[in-house]
């Protein structure tokens, strides 16, 4: 256990747009066909936010969802964190959106930006306010409106990108379950493969943007492969070492969902089996932070996770950003 008190999942939940993008829809924007996007990532459709409406909302959905299987009332909550890098403002910070909207009048609330790794960042800060006592029940959201910011003339990166929501309650679980041990890292110097400016444009971030848009995600796709392929297998890696386990302990693998050749890669490096690497990429792309709690979500809606079972939470992302959990599953 780290800490005085072991930290669990009490309740899971997500909530995805209505709105359905195919990849023949894509077709008609770009010069691009349904058959490169599914060989060269694995996606055919990805879920975007319809015009006006706030990734809040997606937000609120999926906390109340989860708070319902944690069987939680909002006033319990002692502090919320949203991992996003698509707030639908800076101030106030989505978690403090969502705590009005839930109305969890007792907790403290900010939001975390380490891109797709940020659900894995937000689980290791909640981790550390419940083993410290500092808190005990946590909420985390990852809510990403990714449409948002992608350059819709970009056929390297529209392809790519969805909207959601996933949510988790964290609190205290029995010793021996729960979080075993986390990592998480960045590589800085590696940032400008993957960029999306805020309030302040480089020369370079203006060249990347031939489409004169400021506020979009520009990417060299095969640096983040390479950087994505390596740590994904090592994060994974680590984490065991540190919970004093194998990949062979291993029960599930819960990877950031960015490319169906990167998480085969992954299962090639670990000799993991596939059908234990769970995906829902094809059906809603790459969701950023919150890719990893929506598939969290559907594994325990599709009662895929049993009590004592051993997983392995890990993403990489903007930053350059990565990370892992290994996590006891504590929910019956
Ligand atoms: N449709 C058709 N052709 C496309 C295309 C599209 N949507 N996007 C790129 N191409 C073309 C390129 O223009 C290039 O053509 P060229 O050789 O004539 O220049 C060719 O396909 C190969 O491009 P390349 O970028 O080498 O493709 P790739 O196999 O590396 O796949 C990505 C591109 C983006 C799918 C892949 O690099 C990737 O998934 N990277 C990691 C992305 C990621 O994980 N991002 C999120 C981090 S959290």
């Amino acid at each position: 256990m780290n800490g005085r008190f072991a930290t669990g999942i009490l309740g899971t939940g997500s909530c995805l747009p209505d709105k359905r993008l195919t990849n023949h829809d894509l077709e008609k924007i770009v010069e691009t066909s349904d058959e490169w996007i599914l060989q060269r990532t694995g996606i055919r459709e990805r879920r975007v936010l319809e015009e006006g409406v706030p990734a809040a909302e997606l937000a609120e959905t999926a906390a109340r969802k989860a708070m319902a299987r944690a069987g939680i009332e909002p006033g319990s909550l002692d502090l919320i964190i949203a991992a996003t890098i698509t707030p639908d403002s800076l101030t106030p910070s989505m978690a403090c959106s969502i705590q009005a909207r839930i109305g969890a009048v007792n907790a403290s609330a900010f939001d975390l930006n380490a891109a797709c790794t940020g659900f894995i960042y937000a689980l290791h800060v909640a981790q550390q306010y419940i083993a410290t006592g500092a808190a005990a029940q946590v909420l985390v959201v990852a809510v990403e409106g990714l449409s948002r910011v992608t350059d819709w003339q970009d056929r390297k990166t529209c392809v790519l990108f969805g909207d959601g929501a996933g949510a988790v309650v964290l609190g205290r679980v029995e010793d021996g379950t729960g979080v075993l041990a986390s990592m998480t890292g960045a590589a800085g110097e590696q940032g400008g493969c993957l960029t999306l400016p805020a309030f302040h444009m480089t020369d370079t971030d203006r060249e990347v943007r031939p489409h004169g848009k400021t506020q979009t995600i520009w990417m060299d796709g095969s640096e983040v492969f390479a950087f994505a392929s390596r740590t994904m297998a090592d994060s994974v890696r680590k984490v065991l070492e540190k919970a004093e386990l194998s990949v062979e302990d291993l029960d599930w693998i819960f990877p950031h969902q960015a490319n169906m050749r990167i998480l085969q890669n992954a299962q090639k490096r670990l000799k993991f089996p596939m059908d234990r690497i769970y995906s829902n990429l094809e059906f809603t792309g790459n969701m950023s932070s919150a890719s990893i709690p929506v598939c969290l979500d559907e594994a325990v809606e599709k009662s895929l996770l049993k009590k004592g079972d051993l997983l392995a939470l890990v993403a990489f992302g903007g930053g350059l950003t990565y990370g892992a959990t290994a996590i006891r599953w504590s929910m019956d």
